[in-house]
C-alpha cells in the first residue's frame, strides 16, 4: 500500500532540510508518495494565509506530514496542524551520537509528552484587577490514551521500564489522577513502572539522564523537561520530534527556521532526517526507519558535518553521505 505524506518545507531552512530528508526517504525501499504544500512567512506573505486551505486539505489527505518550520506565523502553522491530525502526543527522543559533543556522551532517552492539556489548556482569567488564574485540565481518558500509547512505545522499542513523571504530591487532584491512570495501564505491560517528582528529574537528567529510557509527562513538565534532555545531547540540529495523533501524525526537527544561516546551503539535515526516521517507524517501516537512524548515526561519527558540529559540508553533501550509507 502507497502512503502519502504532506511535504512541508516552510520558511528558511525548512527550504534546504526538508528536501534533504525527502531525498533520503526516496532512497529507502518505503512505498511513499510525496505531496507539497506551503505553509509559513512567505506563503502568508503573499496571499495572507500561513496556512492555506490547500495545505490544510494535504494534511488531512495524508497518512502523515513532514514539516520544516515557520518563522514568525509558526503558531499558526503548528498548532493548526496538530489539531488536524489529533495529536495527543509530543514524542522527542534525546539521544547522544558517537562523535558530536554532549554533556552526557550516553544518553539515550525519549520524552512522551500529552500534547493537550494541563496548564496548556487556554483556560486563563483576570479574576480581578491584578489577579489572574490558569486552570489545570488533566481527564482520565486523556491520561489514558497518552499512558497507552508511551507504554506500547516502550514495549515496542525494547526497554524494560517506563519513568512517569509527576508532581502528585503538590497537584494531588490533577497529577495524581495521571499518576494512577499511568500506573493502572502499567499494570498491564510486562514492564517496571517508576515515578520520579518532576523537580527532582531535571536534577536526575543534569545529573545522569542515562539511566532513563521511556519517560512519561503530563504537557507543561514535559515541554520543560524534553528541551533540557536537548540540551544534554548537543546541538538543535540533531533534535527531531514526532506529533502523533488519532487522524494522522506529524513529524518536524525541533528547530526553527535559522534566518542567521538560512539561504547558505550549511542547515543540518540531522534533525529533520531523523523526524523522517521516525515517520518511517509510525507508517509500520520499522526497518527502513532503523537503516536511515543507522545511516545518520555513521554519517555523524565519521563525516562530513555541517558547520554546527565543527565540519564545513554542505546540507547537501551530508544528505548525500546518508544516502551512499543507506
Ligand atoms: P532556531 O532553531 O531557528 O535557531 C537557533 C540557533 O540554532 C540559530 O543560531 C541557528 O542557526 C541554529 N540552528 C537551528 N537549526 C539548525 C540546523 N538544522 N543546522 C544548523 N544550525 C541550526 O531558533 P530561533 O532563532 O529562536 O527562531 C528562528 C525562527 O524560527 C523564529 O521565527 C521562530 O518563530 C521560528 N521557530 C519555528 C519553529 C517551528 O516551526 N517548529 C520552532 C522554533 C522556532
Ligand atoms: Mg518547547
Amino acid at each position: 500500500m502507497t502512503h502519502e505524506i504532506a511535504v512541508i518545507p516552510g520558511d528558511g531552512i525548512g527550504q534546504e532540510v526538508v528536501p534533504a530528508a525527502v531525498r533520503v526517504l526516496r532512497a529507502t525501499d518505503a512505498d511513499l508518495r510525496f505531496v507539497e504544500a506551503e505553509a509559513g512567512d512567505a506563503v502568508a506573505e503573499r496571499t495572507g494565509d500561513p496556512l492555506p486551505n490547500a495545505t490544510r486539505e494535504a494534511v488531512a489527505a495524508a497518512d502523515a506530514t513532514l514539516l520544516g518550520a515557520a518563522g514568525e506565523t509558526a503558531a499558526d502553522v503548528i498548532l493548526p496542524i496538530r489539531e488536524l491530525v489529533g495529536s495527543f502526543a509530543n514524542v522527542r527522543p534525546a539521544r547522544a551520537y558517537p562523535g558530536v559533543d554532549a554533556v552526557h556522551p550516553d544518553t539515550d532517552l525519549v520524552i512522551v509528552r500529552e500534547n493537550t492539556q494541563g496548564v496548556y489548556a487556554g483556560i486563563e482569567s483576570e479574576i480581578a484587577p491584578g489577579v489572574t488564574t490558569c486552570t489545570r485540565v488533566i481527564t482520565e481518558d486523556a491520561s489514558r490514551q497518552i499512558a497507552e500509547f508511551a507504554f506500547e512505545y516502550a514495549a515496542e522499542n525494547g526497554h524494560d521500564a517506563v519513568t512517569v513523571v509527576h508532581k502528585a504530591n503538590v497537584m494531588r487532584t490533577t497529577d495524581g489522577l495521571f499518576r494512577e491512570v499511568a500506573f493502572e495501564v502499567g499494570a498491564e505491560y510486562d514492564l517496571a513502572v517508576e515515578e520520579v517528582l518532576m523537580d527532582a528529574m531535571a536534577t536526575h537528567l543534569a545529573l545522569d539522564p542515562t539511566q532513563y529510557g521511556v519517560v512519561l509527562t503530563p504537557n507543561l513538565a514535559g515541554d520543560v523537561l524534553s528541551d533540557l534532555a536537548a540540551g544534554l545531547v548537543g546541538g538543535l540540529g540533531l533534535l527531531p520530534s514526532a506529533n502523533v495523533g488519532d487522524d494522522g501524525a506529524m513529524f518536524e526537527p525541533v528547530h526553527g527556521t535559522a534566518p542567521d544561516i538560512a539561504g547558505e546551503g550549511i542547515a543540518n539535515p540531522a534533525a529533520t532526517i531523523l523526524s523522517a526516521a521516525m515517520l518511517l517507524e509510525h507508517l509500520g517501516y520499522d526497518g527502513e526507519g532503523a537503516r536511515v537512524r543507522d545511516a545518520v548515526e555513521t554519517t555523524l561519527e565519521d563525516g562530513p558535518l555541517t558547520p554546527d558540529l565543527g565540519g564545513e559540508a554542505f546540507t547537501d553533501e551530508v544528505a548525500d553521505a546518508v544516502i551512499e550509507r543507506l
